[in-house]
């Protein structure tokens, strides 16, 4: 958040700071409200820049203490100060200089979650983006990378525990029951990666050896009684640094190693240099608390954070418009980590769900940006699914078209050539090409263009010369601020089957380039020609989701079930069987607005059968294949014109349908996939609970009665299944006996818990119909929500916004209203939580129109509140554009 509205940004702006900072030596003396921070930097002009150019600190909220340069105190006239700048005039015109600035902090009022705050009575720091300009005056800009030494001063009772970057190089006792600890990390960095610690935590130790035989200690900090928690995290740790090693040749670089887990957190989990901080959601797990999704996020997010280290730490990003050079990679790093320690295609079938959930929705309504973008206003809001996701994508095709080994060199050579600074999105690209000698000029079009491309796919199959002639056709529609579009170049990895279910392999293939299984579609419209088939072949095209894209595709039924049943790309299996059922479910919708019955093609029961019960397919990927398109995903695929009630109403009547037919296969499966025994969190078990779940979920559906989840919810001895049982029970069977049962026995067991409250929450948040709102209203007025705790609201709020179409999207409009209410009450003490929270609201153009006219009439009156932050002013402002 940034005081002065009304600013905007752009990469064309770019140049470099006048100064460079060297070496920053702080010192931090801990005393609650009257915390004070003595940083001092060494400073040197960089050549060329005229003598008489002042230095211009960024500042946000500060106070200025006092002021020296060269260790002399500044007199008045030599500098200007307000709480957001400070500029300081005759500065050397070469050779260093020194800068000590000393602030004074109130780390309890924080309540941004941004710069020094404490949370539950631990100080932490958040300085990415923008937060190291909360702690003291600096050039608070990626690409100024400077040494650390930092000093804590704490009382020893109430901080036993004084940690930041780095190494530790001294610890004392200091008079007043006060001791000391100091820090040094030798890696130049930006500060937005600059972290402190202290307080007093529990900690889980261990060590790593590194392939080089260094030793590394590990270190994991939690709440005082929850250190057996963090074993899970511990292990997924050591198994991203080994992986890291045997993938990418990247060593870790320090002696110590460190997570610490908060519970007042923005985001998920932060990479400052060697002292991770956790919003503790992704860090504590044991059977009893946490789900099989709960540990594969702390997989995921421990890994992301650990790879960070090289991809964002090593090599950080220029600015804040290369935030994807970051995240975009260490989110692809830690997709590939996942698919090696899990199942490959689950992985991959869980990534494109979440693909197509968040980033497509934004890409394709008011926020839609380019994984690159140009212009920003608020760098807070760009930390999006798009950035992420999309980036991620983006690295991925980069991998497919250079195959394996040309990506590994590339990427080699990315390292080679930039580790230690701050780079682009144009330095990564290049690595690729020098590495490999490919131009991907074209295929970059793919950073700095927003919109999910559509590729119209036609076939002809000839049987007199037996070629199939694939014609393509790729568009993008119209993005804020980008009406024209590039033709980009999309790589679609495809598979030819044929009647028997074998690969085709054609003799002959003209047109498009095509690589192996790849069809490189660089133009608006190519076509491919592929001769001697051995019949009419099925065309499976983008396998593995080689390309974000959307596909128009009139592909029938029967190659649908075809390519479901004999792919030997498990995701493209998927894939197909989605697709299928989509279609259905889209039909569903449309007739159940015109008030029509439902009538569900026996195919795709037939399909869904086959692969429930083919037994070589892992139970993972069948719970997967069961688990029909979301009411939110049908409304994507409409696109407008929507009402919510419609497409509940008619996804209900298909499940009913299937959920009869499979009655018997269902039943088989609840009672085979039963993990008996000590819990274990392994992939293949985390499967079987998965599938016995939506096995469960299909019988309470065709018996129509609560019994049988209510029965699971009693047995349960891990929350994977209690908390499926009870979302069974809420939202199959919202106010029955059993459901009030459920929640008030869990409530009971649970409630000094609030991490696992969060899924009590979240499950009444979506608890479809209109009466939800209502009961949201009342939670929040429970001991078990708080507005000031992030978690709780993204427990309750953020899963009613954007995880209750029905309830959410009432006919009155109340659902948008009460999100207006709580935005702006939010956004008084947390700008970034409101505007993450307003981003629900994105598609409310693609409602039916008495809806859109609710939801218009809510944001407008956020728009026109006053004194709102630039956060949820950006925000606002963009959606209602
Ligand atoms: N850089 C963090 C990550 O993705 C995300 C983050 C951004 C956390 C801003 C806090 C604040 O790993
Ligand atoms: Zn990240």
């Amino acid at each position: 958040m940034r005081t002065e509205t009304g600013q905007v940004f752009h990469l064309s702006d770019y140049r470099p700071t006048d100064f460079a900072i060297e070496t920053v030596s702080m010192t931090f003396r801990l005393a609650g409200a009257d915390t004070e921070v003595v940083s001092q930097m060494t400073l040197r002009r960089r050549d060329g820049v005229p003598t008489d150019a002042p230095l211009v600190l960024d500042g946000d909220a500060l106070q200025l203490v006092s002021l020296a340069i060269d260790n002399e105190t500044a007199e008045g006239q030599r500098y200007e100060v307000t709480p957001d700048r400070l500029t300081i005039h005759d500065l050397p015109a070469d050779g260093t200089f020194s800068v000590t600035v000393t602030t004074k902090l109130d780390p309890a009022a924080n309540t941004q979650l941004m710069g020094l705050y404490r949370s539950n009575g631990v100080y932490c720091t958040q300085c990415e983006a923008e937060g190291f300009r909360r702690i003291t005056y600096f050039l608070d800009r990626p690409d100024v990378l400077a040494v650390y030494t930092v000093r804590i001063e704490g009382d020893r009772s109430e901080t036993p525990l004084l940690l930041s970057n780095g190494n530790p190089v001294e610890a004392g006792a200091l008079d007043g029951n006060r001791h000391y600890a100091v820090w040094h990390d030798p890696h130049p960095k930006p500060s937005y990666l600059f972290a402190l610690v202290a307080g007093d935590l529990g900690v889980v130790d261990d060590v790593f050896t590194t392939a080089s035989g260094r030793s590394v200690d590990l270190k994991i900090y939690v709440e005082h009684g929850k250190e057996a928690r963090a074993a899970y995290a511990m292990d997924a740790l050591k198994r991203s640094m080994k992986w890291d090693e045997d993938v990418f040749g990247l060593e870790y670089d320090l002696d110590i190693f460190q997570i610490v887990a908060v519970s007042d957190f923005n985001m998920g989990a932060m990479e400052n240099k060697g002292l991770n901080v956790f919003n503790d959601k992704y860090v504590l797990a044991d059977p009893e608390t946490a789900t099989d999704a709960d540990y594969a996020n702390i997989e995921a997010i421990i890994a992301h954070e650990y790879f960070h280290n090289w991809t964002g730490n090593r090599i950080t990003c220029r600015d804040w418009f290369q935030l994807c050079l970051k995240e975009g990679l260490t989110v692809y790093r830690d997709h590939e980590f996942s698919a090696d320690m899990r199942s490959r295609p689950v992985k991959r079938i869980a990534e494109v769900r979440l693909l197509k959930a968040h980033q497509f929705p934004e890409d394709a309504g008011p926020l839609a940006h380019p994984p690159r973008p140009v212009t920003y206003s608020e760098i807070n809001n760009f930390y999006t699914a798009t950035v992420y996701e999309k980036g991620s994508e983006v690295v991925r095709m980069i991998a497919t078209i250079l195959g394996a080994e040309g990506f590994r060199k590339g990427m080699d050579l990315y390292f080679e050539r930039h580790d230690g600074e701050a780079a682009t999105i144009e330095d990564f690209v290049k690595s690729f090409e020098d590495a490999t000698g490919t131009d991907l000029a074209q295929f970059a079009i793919w950073y700095h263009q927003a919109g999910t491309p559509t590729v119209s796919v036609s076939v002809n199959y000839d049987q007199r010369s037996d070629s199939l002639t694939v014609d393509l056709e790729q568009s993008v529609a119209a993005t804020p601020g980008e009406s024209a579009k590039k033709i980009m170049h999309i790589p679609l990895r495809f598979g030819l089957l044929l009647e028997d279910g074998s690969e085709a392999e054609p003799a002959e293939v003209s047109g498009a380039r095509v690589d192996g299984d790849v069809i490189h579609l660089t133009e608006r419209r190519q076509s491919v020609v592929f001769k001697s088939l051995g019949g009419r072949p099925v065309l499976s095209l983008n396998r593995g989701f080689s390309a974000p894209i959307n596909l128009s595709f009139e592909q029938s039924s029967a190659d649908l079930a075809h390519i479901a049943k004999h792919e030997s790309d498990a995701f493209a299996r998927w894939q197909a069987l989605n697709e299928f059922a989509m279609r259905i479910l889209l039909d569903a919708a449309k007739l159940s607005r015109d008030g029509r019955t439902v009538a569900v093609d026996p195919d795709l029961i037939a399909a869904l059968i086959a692969s429930a019960s083919d037994e070589t397919l892992e139970p993972a990927f069948r719970a997967q294949a069961l688990s029909l398109p979301s009411e939110a995903d049908i409304a994507r695929e409409l696109g407008s014109n929507i009402d919510p009630d419609a497409i509940k109403r008619g996804r209900d009547a298909v499940l009913a349908a299937v959920a009869q037919a499979l009655k018997p296969v269902a039943e088989k499966l609840f009672d085979e996939m039963a993990t008996p025994g000590l819990f274990s969190p392994d992939a293949i078990s985390a499967g079987k609970r998965a599938l016995r779940a939506v096995a469960l979920s299909y019988l309470s559906i065709a018996e129509a009665d609560p019994k049988r989840a209510l029965g699971v919810f009693d047995e349960a001895d891990n929350m994977t299944d209690m908390a499926s049982a009870l979302q069974i029970l809420a939202h199959l069977f919202p106010g029955s006996a059993e459901a009030t049962q459920a929640l008030a026995a869990f409530e009971g067991r649970f409630g000094g818990d609030p991490l696992v409250i969060d899924k009590w929450l979240s499950i009444q948040a979506m608890a479809p119909g209109a009466d939800t709102l209502d009961h949201v209203k009342g939670l929040m007025e429970t001991r078990h929500f708080a507005l000031s705790n992030p978690n709780r609201v993204r427990a309750l709020i953020g899963a009613f916004a954007s995880g209750n179409p029905t309830g959410f999207n009432r006919e009155d409009g109340a659902g948008y209203g009460f999100l207006a209410d709580q935005v702006l009450a939010i956004d008084a003490r947390n700008p970034q939580l409101a505007a993450r929270l307003l981003t629900s609201m994105r598609s409310w153009r693609s409602l039916e129109a008495g809806r859109r006219e609710h939801a218009r009439a809510a944001l407008s009156r956020i728009a026109a509140a006053e004194g709102l932050s630039t956060d949820v002013s950006d925000i606002v402002k963009r959606t209602l554009a």
